[in-house]
């Protein structure tokens, strides 16, 4: 199974930090899973214009066609302006209705005030759910104030409890989707 996670941010390094971390609990839990981390700072996505996908440049395509192949995804967010980033619905605006159909499609977001800890939930899980991802009831909303200042690792052994749980949660209902998918082929 191959985990893509994506961190939605071009700016610091928070985002992708929670992100990696989401895809270290998952190698840690299943080592045969494979992860690959998509930090958008080191793509030129361009901004979707509603054409077919090879009207775009090369990392665009690559872009997508990672997210589209792999088993799960787990996206991040940085909080901006009491919703998800830009650059994060930018990429969603590209994926066809039914990118996410037997996929569970996870969220990790971090910001700097505790009172928008539940903008993922209403801003970004109706668009994954659109897309038919199947999100966890587990999501994490990670404070500033939970990275360390210089390293920007995640310090606080609380959210480290909430993204291993996160990752056992997808791995979880992947399998349940799959498992079920095969016993309906036969
Ligand atoms: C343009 C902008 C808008 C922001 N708006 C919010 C906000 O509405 N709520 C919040 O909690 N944090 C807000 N923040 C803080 C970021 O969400 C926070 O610092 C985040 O951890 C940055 O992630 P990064 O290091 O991955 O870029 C904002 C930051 C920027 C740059």
């Amino acid at each position: 199974m191959k985990l893509i996670g994506v961190s939605g941010t071009l700016a610091g390094n928070k985002t992708s930090q929670a992100v990696h971390d989401v895809l270290a609990a998952a190698s840690l839990i299943d080592s045969t899973i494979k992860t690959e981390l998509i930090d958008l700072r080191e793509y030129e996505v361009e901004f979707c214009r509603g054409e077919p996908l090879t009207y775009y440049n090369d990392d665009t395509w690559k872009v997508v066609k990672k997210v589209l192949d792999a088993d799960f995804v787990v996206f991040g967010t940085p909080i901006y302006q009491a919703s998800i980033s830009g650059v994060l619905k930018n990429l969603l605006d590209f994926f066809p209705e039914y990118a996410f159909k037997n996929k569970v499609t996870g969220i990790i977001a971090t910001g700097a005030s505790e009172k928008h800890f539940l903008v993922p939930e209403n801003h970004l899980k109706p668009v994954l759910s659109y897309l038919r991802g199947l999100v966890p009831s587990t999501n994490v909303f990670v404070h500033n104030d939970f990275f360390d200042i210089e390293t920007d690792e995640i310090i606080d052994h609380g959210i480290s409890k909430r993204i291993h749980h996160l990752a056992e949660e997808m791995i979880f209902l992947q399998r349940s989707i799959d498992s079920r998918l095969n016993s309906s082929e036969k």
